[in-house]
């Protein structure tokens, strides 16, 4: 019998794709080519199903895509996927939820610290060799334990971020999020919050809510004008979540100390974005998930994800059910 048709592209494990290659005709694309590439084009009209990472699924890319019957994300966001349009041709989202939130919050709580404690800049200070005098107080960090932590999204990654803030670091948490948690209320004293109230009152503002039309720029400039002068703000979320030019504005007036920051609107980011001349941004790769074994876990549930929609079962994490 003739095997189904995968596209596998960007990060999937290999151990993972030979997996896959057992029950399925693998093609792999490694890079952000896609409509328009002759190879990448022959195989999206005759894929069974797509297993990757960032690649955008929307009405044009499905226009070429008539046998598709399910996309199989290596990720917990599905902003790359236009849901509404697959959930009308019936064609199945999958995403990788639960197995990253350890990961990432590790990354996103190793990125406040790091901000914080302006880690980065004095590695750079040492290796650099002008470590010839005692630290200036202009090199001076702030303190991250005991202080305020508010948190914008209190999913299962802004959960575990609370859990390293409050049972580590002594943290006092405010949440704000579409419904209360009452488990986190509970196991880690949060507070829930209006946003401004939460805006006003923390010390570290960390932004973990999905990128939808909802959340497109709710951190703008009034409401970098609400945080603390003293304040820092982490984006673990999305770029778009964000007005990147109103948080330039809040860097470099001093309406906020400095940010923290894992991910940008266009990404990769351009080397001339603003944002990466100041001193007081600590920024990242989008690197949330990426742990050796977070990618090995996120791809295997990826792909048992497109396993069983392949093979008639439902997926264990489908998104559009
Ligand atoms: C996720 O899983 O959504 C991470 O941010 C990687 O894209």
């Amino acid at each position: 019998m003739l095997k189904k048709k995968i596209i596998s592209y960007m990060r999937v494990d290999d151990r993972v794709v030979e997996q896959l290659k057992q029950d399925f005709d693998v093609t792999c694309f490694y890079n952000h080519e896609y409509l328009g590439d002759a190879a990448f084009d022959h195989a999206l009209q005759e894929a069974d199903g797509i297993i990757g990472l960032a690649l955008k699924v929307n009405k044009q890319l499905l226009q070429h895509a008539p046998k598709l019957k399910v996309v199989s994300n290596v990720s917990v966001g599905y902003d790359n996927l236009d849901i509404e349009e697959m959930t009308k041709r019936n064609i199945m989202a999958t995403n990788t939820p639960g197995v990253l939130d350890d990961t990432t919050a590790d990354a996103i709580f190793g990125l406040l610290i790091a901000t914080a404690r302006r880690i980065p800049e004095l590695d750079s200070f040492v290796k650099e060799g002008n470590w010839n005098i005692s630290l200036q107080p202009e090199q001076y960090g702030l303190d991250v334990h005991h202080k305020t932590l508010g948190i914008i999204g209190l999913g299962s990654i802004g959960s575990a971020i609370a859990k390293r803030a409050h049972f580590g670091f002594g943290m006092n948490i405010l949440y704000h999020n579409r419904s209360r948690n009452k488990e986190a209320e509970n196991t880690y004293s949060a507070t829930y919050c209006e946003l401004n109230e939460l805006l006003e009152n923390s010390d570290f503002v960390c932004l973990m809510v999905p990128a939808t039309d909802k959340t497109k720029n709710m951190i703008s400039a009034s409401q970098f004008k609400s945080m603390k002068s003293t304040a820092i703000f982490i984006n673990g979320s999305r770029g778009k979540n964000v007005d990147e030019a109103a948080l330039y504005d809040a860097l470099v007036d001093g309406e906020i100390h400095a940010a923290g920051v894992d991910v940008y609107k266009e990404e990769p980011t351009n080397k001339d974005n603003p944002l990466l001349r100041l001193h007081n941004i600590v920024t990242l790769p989008h690197i949330g998930s990426s742990t050796i074994e977070c990618e090995y876990n996120m791809s295997k549930l990826a792909a048992e994800n497109i396993k069983k929609a392949l093979t008639g079962c439902k997926p264990p994490t489908l998104i559009n059910k």
